[in-house]
This record gives C-alpha cells, structure tokens and sequence, in this order.
C-alpha cells in the first residue's frame, strides 16, 4: 500500500459514492491459458478486497458493484449458472463480515429471475444489515439502465391508475424516487475496468453528472491501489454541473 497517496487522497474532499464496472475477467484467464471462470473466481476475490478496504478505510459511504447486467444473459449458460454460484458464495460467506462491520447491502436489480437459492441470500442479508449505518454496498445483479428506467415510468404510471400523480405533478426529483436507486445518491464516479469506455446500459439516470474513469487494468488485478489511483484522478476534476466556475 502506497501510503503517500492514501494521504493525499484523504486530504481531498472524496466523492460520497462511487460505482465500478468490474470488467476484464475473462480477458485475464485467457492470458494465463485458464478457463474464462477462472477469470470471475479471481474477479470475486478482487471485489472482497475492495469492499474490505473501503470499508475498513472510511473513504466513502456509497459504493455500487456492477456484477451482471441484464445483457450477460447472452452469455453461455454455464458461465452464466458459475457467476451466479459465486455471487452467492460471496454474500454468504461475507455475509457474517459485512453484519459485524456494520456494512448494509443493497441489491439492484430484477432478482426474481434469479435462482432461488442467490435470492434467499441476497433478502436474508438485506433484511439483517438493513440497520447498519457504515458503508452501503449495492451490488447491481440482474441490472441494466434501461429497466431501472422502466421500473420508475412503471410505478409512476400505477401512482396515475390510482390518481396519485399527474403528468403535470411528476418532477425530476419525484422520479428519481420511483427508481430502484432511490435511497442512494447519484454516483460521483464511475470507474471502469478492463480498458472499454463505455457504461454498457449501468446507471443511465444516475450517471448524469458523474466523472468517468477508465483504466485497462483487468478487474482480476484491481487492487487498493487502483483505486486510490482514481480518487487522486477525481480529485484533480473540475466539476461545473453546467455552471461557468473561475
Ligand atoms: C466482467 O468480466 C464480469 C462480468 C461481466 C460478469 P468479463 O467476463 O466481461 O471479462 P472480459 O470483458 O470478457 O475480459
Ligand atoms: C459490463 O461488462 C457488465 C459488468 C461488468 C457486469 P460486459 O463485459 O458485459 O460489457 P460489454 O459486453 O463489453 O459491453
Ligand atoms: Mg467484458
């Protein structure tokens, strides 16, 4: 660990949430001549050690993990069912840490299409860290911007069935409330792994205002230092939302 840079990452204001594109396993087994699922094992254990740090560090509240989006269902079936065994490997097994170090998890995304066993532990672990007050860690499984979107225009179509809304009535702000990403603020950065530089359908809504970073790490070796390394490039960001700053 670079302490310099924790240093001087910690000095400057930090974001409140950042959100990662975990991108790049299959790309790092292929370079060893190992199975693509060889590629996710190492790939989860790269995420435990991120939500450790963070946690354990302090350095922000918000920090989503995109692990599947709605699109990697085209993927082969096996790698597909492997991905979902490991998803489910890790809440369970850090199930317990995340309780005691006063981590809440937060699933984003349609689980109800999920095996049945992934949705047990995903709602057992919600239920019991639901209190916690240290980091939020929302883990986007079975998501995809598109359907976050029309999960809000759905609910806010039902609120005008019962005549709760009108067109009129629905602002940004009220909107944003009817999406999944409801209790978790905007992410201030979004880092991708794994070289492509593209938000393949994550938060769409969301990502309005957020700062982009991408490095062609594979997510495999992404390390603490990484993302430091991400904190130090936002940090040296000029933010304008739209307005004319000096
Ligand atoms: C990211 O790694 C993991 C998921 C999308 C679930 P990939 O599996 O996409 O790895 P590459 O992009 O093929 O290297
Ligand atoms: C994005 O990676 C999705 C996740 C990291 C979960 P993909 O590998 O699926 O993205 P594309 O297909 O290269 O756009
Ligand atoms: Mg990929």
């Amino acid at each position: 660990m670079n302490s310099e840079l924790m240093d001087r990452v910690k000095k400057s204001p930090l974001p409140t949430h950042v959100a990662l594109i975990m991108d790049g396993n299959g790309r790092w087994a292929r370079a060893r001549g190992l199975p693509r699922t060889e590629g996710h094992r190492q790939g989860a254990l790269a995420a435990e050690r991120i939500v450790r740090f963070v946690g354990q560090e302090r350095l922000f509240p918000y920090l989503t993990l995109f692990a599947f989006s709605t699109e990697n269902w085209s993927r082969p079936p096996e790698e597909v069912s492997l991905l979902f065994d490991l998803l489910e490997g890790f809440v369970r097994e850090k199930g317990r840490e995340l309780v005691e170090s006063g981590v809440r998890l937060r699933v984003l995304g349609d689980i109800r299409a999920l095996p049945k066993g992934l949705q047990k532990v995903i709602e057992e672990y919600e239920a019991k860290t639901e209190g916690n007050l240290g980091l939020t860690l929302a883990v986007a499984l079975n998501f995809g911007g598109r359907w976050a979107v029309l999960q809000g225009v759905r609910r806010a179509m039902a609120l005008a069935e019962r005549r709760l809304l009108t067109p009129e009535d629905l602002h940004e702000e009220d909107f944003r409330k009817l999406l999944p990403t409801w209790d978790i603020p905007d992410p201030d950065l979004i880092v991708r792994t794994g070289g492509e530089q593209r938000l393949s359908n994550f938060f769409l809504w969301e990502s309005a205002y957020a700062e982009l970073y991408f490095t062609p790490t594979l997510w495999p070796d992404f390390t603490e230092q990484g993302l430091l390394a991400a904190l130090a490039d936002f940090q040296g960001r000029r933010r304008n939302f739209g307005r004319v700053t000096p």
